[in-house]
């Protein structure tokens, strides 16, 4: 599955999957999104949807992809718990996404900048902490790649689900 799919920019890359369903909660982004997904070496389904409440049964995906998508989901945390829900237990999550970096004062810009740049850009917050939210959420981080001045993450990680037995 894939978060906010947008345009549909990451579709042209997938390769090996039987299939990827994606969601995005704007009908326009997703019209856009169609040619791409017709024109994709895997069957892709485009569905109206929000991360905050995915209509997927629990289990049911074996990997989720989110590019640049945390900085604009309202509620990550809800998110990012229906994503371990419609996730397999040892599913992976796999991200790439522009974060609020450790750097004093530039950490502090991207605060400050903040309230003025979610209007320009469509919600975009430049101050999340994805990786901590990941993290909290109960996913076990495998590999952390860093940008950019660690403003771009690349993330994997894993669905671990807790069992009583
Ligand atoms: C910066 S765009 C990234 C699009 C795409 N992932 C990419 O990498 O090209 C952010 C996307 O998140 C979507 N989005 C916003 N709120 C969302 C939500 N609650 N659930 C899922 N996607 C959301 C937007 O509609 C938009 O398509």
């Amino acid at each position: 599955m894939e978060i906010g799919s947008g345009t549909g920019l990451n579709f042209p890359f997938y390769e090996h999957a039987n299939k990827v369903t994606a969601i995005e909660p704007e009908p326009r982004m997703r019209e856009l999104s169609l040619p791409r997904a017709q024109s994709a070496q895997v069957p892709i389904d485009v569905i109206l949807a929000e991360a905050e409440k995915l209509p997927f049964p629990d289990d049911f995906f074996d990997t989720v992809v989110c590019t640049l998508v945390f900085c604009t989901i309202p509620n990550p945390t809800k998110a990012l718990e229906e994503i371990r829900r419609v996730c397999k237990p040892e599913g992976h999550i796999l991200l790439i996404e522009h974060v609020k970096i450790e750097h004093r004062f530039l950490g502090q810009l991207q605060e400050w900048l903040t309230p003025f740049w979610k209007r320009l850009c469509d919600g975009c917050h430049l101050n999340r902490n994805t990786l901590h939210l990941v993290k909290l959420a109960g996913f076990k981080v495998t590999s952390v790649n860093r940008y950019y001045k660690d403003i771009f993450l690349v993330v994997e990680a894993i669905n671990k689900k807790q069992s009583f037995f």
